[in-house]
């Protein structure tokens, strides 16, 4: 018998082509944005959370498609119904992460975005797939929007600014299942910031390895 996979059906899968579509045509428009890193650098100064999001604000910055394959299949062995995200963007991830959560039988992906057009755009993808029903995007920094996960949670994806990670780690590990996973995006693109999260999740006792799968995916367990 095949079993169910939401991602190979047409509702979902157009969607989420188009969407990584969209974002490889989208590699030019990172020119301004490393030129603001290079004068903020200069300048020696650090823009906020908002003034960041507000330059990324039309640029997806997505999981690649293997990534969001990934997530989909950890969820999938997991069994996970709630799942955490950190950084929605136009909402590709929430894509994968809420079809799987859909085809294990229900739950619900709790996405977190600051940027409030992207918000609307990740609600109308979700629904444009079929899979509103699982999924919230919490609008507002997700500093406070994730503090309260509403109950145990079983998977969490950590892909919004680097320097949070570790932040926003410690406000989700506490509502973490013993055997829960974390998938930390971008080792590979960001080890320098990264590096201080790499070492956190260990020193808080998960065992984790550095994939080399998209822009390097840290792999955590809560072991039991
Ligand atoms: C790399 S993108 C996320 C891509 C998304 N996971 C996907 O696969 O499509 C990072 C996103 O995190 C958002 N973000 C960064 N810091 C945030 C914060 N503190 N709270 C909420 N959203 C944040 C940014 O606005 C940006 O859209």
């Amino acid at each position: 018998m095949i079993s169910t996979c939401s991602l190979d059906t047409p509702e979902v899968s157009r969607v989420l082509e188009r969407l990584h579509r969209e974002a490889a045509g989208q590699k030019a428009a990172f020119v301004p944005i490393a030129m603001h890193w290079g004068l903020d650098a200069l300048l020696r100064r650090k823009p906020s959370v908002e003034e960041e999001a507000r330059r990324f604000k039309d640029l997806y910055i997505p999981l690649s498609p293997e990534s969001g394959r990934f997530a989909y299949l950890v969820a999938r062995s997991l069994g996970a119904t709630r799942i955490v995200e950190f950084g929605t963007s136009f909402g590709i991830s929430t894509l994968y992460l809420a079809a799987a959560v859909k085809d294990n039988g229900g739950g619900l992906v709790i996405g977190s975005e600051i940027e409030p057009g992207k918000v609307a755009q990740a609600r109308r993808h979700l629904e444009e797939a079929g899979l509103e029903e699982y999924a919230e995007i919490r609008e507002g920094d997700a500093q406070q929007t994730l503090a309260d996960p509403g109950g145990t949670v079983d998977m969490a994806l950590l892909d919004g600014w680097k320097d949070l990670y570790v932040p926003i780690f410690e406000l989700l590990a506490p509502h973490l299942r013993p055997g829960a996973v974390v998938l930390g995006d971008n080792m590979k693109t960001f080890p320098k910031a990264l590096a201080p999260y790499a070492a956190r999740v260990r020193e808080a006792g998960f065992r984790s390895v550095t994939l080399p799968l998209g822009s390097g995916t840290e792999f955590s367990v809560k072991l039991p």
